[in-house]
């Protein structure tokens, strides 16, 4: 089976590609500039097969973990924004059974009427394309909330795959926040406990999240592409759900941090998102985009998924045991994806603020 990623060079989109390529995939890396895709480890379980460019081509290559005859990932340029470039990388290549859609422009100024173009230029080309399916993941949609700007233009994006994606099967993905090193809302917690001994919880922190931890959110994103799991949205989130301040508390813990959390009342998310802007090194523009949606509880509502989809081997993790994972310290800088045996682990193509 072919498979297409967009935002191949993305948090969720760099660990999914080596888990495709273990289970056998064809797969397509997607990124507006593929040449970053060179410091990417797009080949299975490790470093680049000796005398092979990683991301350059697809070879027949078997990976120094040892792991069964294996290809690489082929590095392919592609921006949704753009038809001819959607055209050509589903068409260009053989064909895309399924696209995997892991955009967002989230902290890039208008992201709301980006994502939508961008979502109804690719699913165009790929009804053009005769793709079979399309995977996103997308945030959780809780009934009956008023979204945040960016939970609703996720939701959007959702609903204009299905619109403009005729003929394609959907299947929409909806989680929470991911946990796992370099990820940016666990890299937020991670800069906010380890810089202030005294943190301050507003009271929208009392609101509830479930997180789901990369290695079973990738695992979902696989089992996806196959007939089995039927077109369909399905909520994915991992054993706990607790208040955002007890996320906060859990990782403070399993640092070995002492911290004081405070209660504070009448800061809004937007005071709270410039604040934390200066605290911690992540873009201020989308620390705000994030923080505006503290605003929301974050709970999965169905579990459909788990009819069609067999649980992660040993489990869904829980969240003291992704953080525990997480907060590890990275040591030895990890190459690539494929190189880390633990997906929660800080990668060395992670955002320079992550770690
Ligand atoms: N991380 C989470 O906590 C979380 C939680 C729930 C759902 N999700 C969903 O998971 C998906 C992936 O998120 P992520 O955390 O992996 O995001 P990320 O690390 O910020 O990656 C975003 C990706 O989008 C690509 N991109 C942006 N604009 C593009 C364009 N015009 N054409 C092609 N590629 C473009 C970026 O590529 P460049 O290298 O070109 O910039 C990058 O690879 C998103 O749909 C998100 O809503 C994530």
């Amino acid at each position: 089976m072919r498979a297409l990623i967009t935002g191949a060079t993305g948090y969720v989109g760099s660990r999914l590609v080596p888990a495709l390529l273990d289970a056998g995939f064809d797969v397509l890396a997607g990124a507006r500039d593929p040449g970053k895709l060179a410091a990417f480890d797009t080949s299975p379980g490790g470093s680049p097969p000796e005398g092979t460019s990683p991301g350059s081509s697809t070879q027949e290559s078997t990976a120094s973990s040892g792991l069964a005859l294996s290809r690489i990932a082929t590095s392919v340029e592609l921006d949704v924004m753009d038809a001819d470039s959607c055209a050509r990388a589903l068409s260009g290549h053989g064909q895309v059974d399924v696209a995997y859609y892991l955009v967002h422009g989230l902290g890039e100024g208008d992201f709301a009427e980006t994502d939508l173009v961008g979502a109804r230029t690719f699913a165009s080309a790929a009804a053009a394309a005769g793709v079979r399916r399309i995977v996103y993941l997308g945030g959780l949609v809780p009934p009956g909330q008023e979204l945040s700007e960016h939970l609703e233009s996720r939701r959007v994006v959702g609903e204009t795959l299905r619109e403009f994606g005729r003929g394609v099967d959907l299947v929409w993905l909806r989680a929470a926040i991911v946990l796992g090193a370099g990820s940016t809302s666990f890299e937020l917690i991670r800069h906010l406990v380890d810089r202030l001994p005294v943190i301050p919880v507003p009271v929208w922190m009392e609101h509830r999240v479930q997180p789901i931890a990369v290695d079973d959110v990738v695992h979902y994103l696989r089992h996806s592409a196959e007939a089995d799991v039927p077109a369909g949205a399905y909520d994915i989130g991992g054993p706990d759900a607790l208040p955002y301040r007890d996320l906060v508390a859990t990782y403070a813990r399993v640092s070995g941090r002492r911290r004081f959390l405070l209660p504070v009342r009448g800061v809004s998310t937007a005071l709270a998102a410039r604040v934390i802007g200066w605290v911690v090194p992540l873009p201020s523009p989308l620390v705000a985009d994030l923080v505006d949606s503290l605003s929301n509880t974050m709970v999965v509502t169905e579990e459909t998924i788990r009819r069609f989809v067999p649980s992660p081997p040993g489990g869904v993790t829980g969240v003291r045991e992704a953080l525990r994972r997480c907060a590890t310290p990275a040591g030895v800088a990890v190459v690539g994806p494929g190189a880390s045996a633990d997906a929660l682990r800080l990668n060395d193509t992670d955002p320079e603020w992550a770690g």
